[in-house]
This record gives C-alpha cells, sequence and structure tokens, in this order.
C-alpha cells in the first residue's frame, strides 16, 4: 500500500511530496509542528495537541492554516488513508513560501503538511519492559522551548549522541546542573518516599501533552507530585526515573551516563501510571 500524505490541500503519494524551496519553514525553520500518537484506531488528545498548535501560532503571530474542524478532518483522513491503526500522526505549519528575507512576508499563506506513520508496538514494548538508557547534554537551546518550532537543531544533535553512545534520550541540563527536558520528551523522577518530581512548564520545557495527562492521572492516583527543577544526581539516585511523550507515552529510565538507577530495572510506578494512561487521553476515533 501506498503512503499518503497531506500538502497544501492535496492528499498526494508520500513519494512526490514536497513544499517549494522558498518555504520559509525549509529556509528559517519559520514554522510550528504537532506529533500525535494513534492508538488502537484512534488520535489520542488531539484537542489538547491543537490548542497547543493554536498557542505556538499565537507565539510567532503566524495565520492558523484551516479552522479547527477541518484540520481534525485532515488529521482522521490521513491517518485513514494510510490505514493507520497505531502510529503517529506529524502536522506542520509553516509562514508559507516568500521571497527570502528574514522579517515576515506580507501575504504568505501558511503551509500545512501532514502526514502518518505506523508504529510497530513491539519496539515500545522492549523499551517499556527493559527500560532504557540517557546521557546527559548541555542545554543550549533558546529560551522559548515553550513553543513546539520545527527549530530543532540543538534537539537533533542532542539525540544523535545519544545515539552515538548507544543511549534511546539525551537529557538537557541547564547551566545550574538541573534537567529541563529530553530531547523530544519531558523527564521525570519518582524520588525515595515515593513522590513524582518533574520540572514546571512555566520555564524551559515544552508543555507535554502526554506530561499534562500524567498530571491529571497522578491526582486521580492520589500520588503526591512537585513541579520543581531535579539535578542529575538527583535523577541518578532517585527510586524511579521515566520520559513522557506523545511518541512514546511512558518509558522507565533505567541508566543516566554512567550511573544505574535503583537496581537497573523498571520501576512500579510507571507500569502503574502507563497501565491507566489511556483512561485519561481523550480519544477521537479515525
Ligand atoms: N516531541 N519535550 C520536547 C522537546 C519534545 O519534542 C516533546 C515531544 C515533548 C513531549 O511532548 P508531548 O507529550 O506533547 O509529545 C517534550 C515529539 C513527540 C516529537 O518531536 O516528535
Amino acid at each position: 500500500m501506498s503512503r499518503i500524505a497531506y500538502v497544501n490541500g492535496r492528499y498526494i503519494l508520500h513519494s512526490d511530496a514536497s513544499v517549494h524551496i522558498e518555504d520559509r519553514g525549509y529556509q528559517f525553520a519559520d514554522g510550528v509542528y504537532e506529533a500525535c500518537q494513534i492508538q488502537d484506531g484512534a488520535i489520542i488528545d488531539v484537542r489538547r495537541h491543537l490548542d497547543r498548535l493554536d498557542r505556538s501560532l499565537y507565539e510567532l503571530d503566524m495565520d492558523s492554516p484551516m479552522e479547527r474542524g477541518p484540520l481534525v478532518a485532515v488529521l482522521r483522513e490521513v491517518a485513514r488513508r494510510n490505514r493507520v491503526r497505531d502510529g503517529l500522526l506529524y502536522l506542520q505549519v509553516t509562514r508559507g513560501v516568500a521571497p527570502r528575507d528574514h522579517a515576515f512576508p506580507k501575504d504568505a499563506v501558511p503551509s500545512l503538511v501532514v502526514t502518518a506513520k505506523s508504529i510497530n508496538p513491539a519496539g515500545a514494548q522492549g523499551r517499556f519492559e527493559k527500560g532504557v538508557s540517557v546521557v546527559t547534554v548541555a542545554d543550549n537551546r533558546w529560551d522559548r522551548v515553550d513553543i513546539k518550532t520545527v527549530g530543532l537543531l540543538p534537539n537533533v544533535l542532542a539525540k544523535q549522541k545519544a545515539r552515538a553512545a548507544g543511549a534511546y534520550e539525551a537529557f538537557f541540563v541547564d547551566k545550574d546542573g538541573f534537567v529541563t527536558e529530553g530531547s523530544s520528551t519531558n523527564a521525570w523522577i519518582v524520588t525515595k518516599d515515593g513522590k513524582l518530581v518533574t520540572r514546571p512548564a512555566e520555564h524551559g520545557i515544552l508543555r507535554g501533552i502526554t506530561r499534562t495527562v500524567v498530571l491529571d492521572l497522578a491526582a486521580a492516583e492520589g500520588l503526591a507530585v512537585e513541579e520543581r527543577p531535579f539535578t542529575v544526581e538527583e535523577a541518578q539516585t532517585a527510586k524511579e526515573v521515566f520520559i513522557t511523550a506523545a511518541s512514546t507515552i511512558l518509558v522507565p529510565v533505567v541508566r543516566i551516563d554512567d550511573r544505574t538507577v535503583a537496581n537497573g530495572e523498571p520501576g512500579l510506578t510507571v507500569a502503574r501510571l502507563r497501565s491507566r494512561f489511556q483512561e485519561f487521553a481523550e480519544r477521537t476515533p479515525i
């Protein structure tokens, strides 16, 4: 079966899909994106993702490419045409095509691209059962990482450093030694006395949709939560460490740099949260 992409109003073969060389996303990373999980034939938390997209567009003074209703219809259609039951939807909006000039163009029409791909659930299951390793890197990003822009070069370099070290993720560390977040995930620890700790979303991280759902879930489970920064050492000596993202939901971290977390096995809290995640996520059937 051929993959299909949505590009500016048309459903076309993925292999033929393209945007213009003067698209500002290509030239300036002048664009924003969302990635949503598809699970068992439903898009997870699409409302929250599109709320965050609206916020990203607003922060960059960029027009929305279409109203919410038609946009959800496009997302569902792309998932449907690609017959994705479990996978990932990717949506990107850029400021559009215009002759290269740093300042905003006057009449550019935003470009909208949507793709969908299936993900083999076995990979995710393996990561969940065994846990993953993480390396730490200096956080050298700009201070508007709350905006989900396609300008991801520091994240790309961080992830590559992880891969080169045989690790799954890289934790960014700020100049005071506190973990901000992963290169494409939010970071959490469980303290020895069972408190969930994650950095406040107001500064230095992306407010992850999965993070928001896990906070709701933790409250419902009666787990104590502290939104505060934590150091690399606190993470290395924590009872549990895990990461969250739409692409992976919850994944236990069992090693940070050269130190094993707890006994090197995934912990019980992450398993409990993961098993209940579905009850708190919103499902939009394809
Ligand atoms: N990444 N922090 C960063 C830097 C991210 O890129 C992401 C998501 C998250 C988690 O956010 P959410 O729970 O909304 O997925 C945190 C996506 C999956 C990506 O870039 O593919």
